[in-house]
């Protein structure tokens, strides 16, 4: 299986360039961010709290999370707008740092991929952890500002300080946990979005593709 990894903290626009890639090589997509955010709204739905480990950890195994282009459910159940919510946005961290939750949707996100011919992946330690073995492994970055502007303009209803604070803590969190944190690995190309358009971002990462060599 072809794999493009693609890494990086929150905002730096890896979603918006990664389905646009897989969407110009025919390649298929996963949001593994989505896949966290799912864990922690059923965490949520049943009462839990994200940060009572053993209680999450008991119940990731029957689990049944889709995600998918078409949206995310969980347990049979729509979440596609929910898991973007503040709260959720939260809750994640504690639920991503769960060595049971890691070691789970790792297992399936490798599982999703051998069904399939050519993906594209984005997430925090795909290149590092999940795909080590990606024929290509990008690092998507911007400017801290930049990354705040546009959540800001997702997120209509917090300030442009509050949304500035939630990143910085999340991106720390992400970067700081022992398990499977953020990081720039070697061998990966750092793409920084902060003032290039999104049509120039995806044709410098088909260029990147192509000197990869489509290897076999
Ligand atoms: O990409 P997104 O912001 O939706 O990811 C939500 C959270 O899920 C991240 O802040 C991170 O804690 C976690 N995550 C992770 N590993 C991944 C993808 C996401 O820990 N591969």
């Amino acid at each position: 299986v072809y794999v493009i990894a693609m890494d990086g903290p929150a905002g730096s626009g890896k979603s918006t360039v990664a389905r646009a890639v897989a969407a110009r090589l025919g390649f298929d997509y996963l949001d593994t961010g989505a896949m966290y955010r799912a864990v922690a709204f059923a965490a949520i739905r049943r009462g839990l709290d994200p940060e009572d480990r053993d209680a999450v950890a008991a119940m990731i195994d029957d689990l049944e999370l889709d995600v998918s282009l078409a949206g995310v459910t969980v347990d049979g159940v729509d979440a596609t707008v929910e898991i973007r919510s503040p709260e959720i946005t939260r809750a994640v961290s504690p639920v991503a740092a769960n060595p049971v939750v890691r070691t789970e949707l790792t297992r399936r996100m490798r599982e999703w991929a051998t069904r399939r011919e050519g993906c594209v992946v984005e997430g925090r330690d795909i290149g590092s952890v999940v795909f080590p073995d990606a024929q290509l492994k990008l690092y998507v970055t911007a400017s801290v500002e930049v990354r705040a502007r546009r959540r800001h303009q997702e997120l209509s209803d917090m300030d442009y300080d509050e949304v500035a604070a939630a990143i910085a803590e999340r991106d720390e969190r992400d970067r700081s946990r022992s398990n499977a944190p953020l990081v720039e690995v070697d061998g990966s190309v750092q793409l920084d979005t902060s003032d290039r358009s999104v049509d120039e971002l995806v044709d410098a990462v088909i260029d990147l593709w192509s000197e990869a060599g489509e290897p076999s």
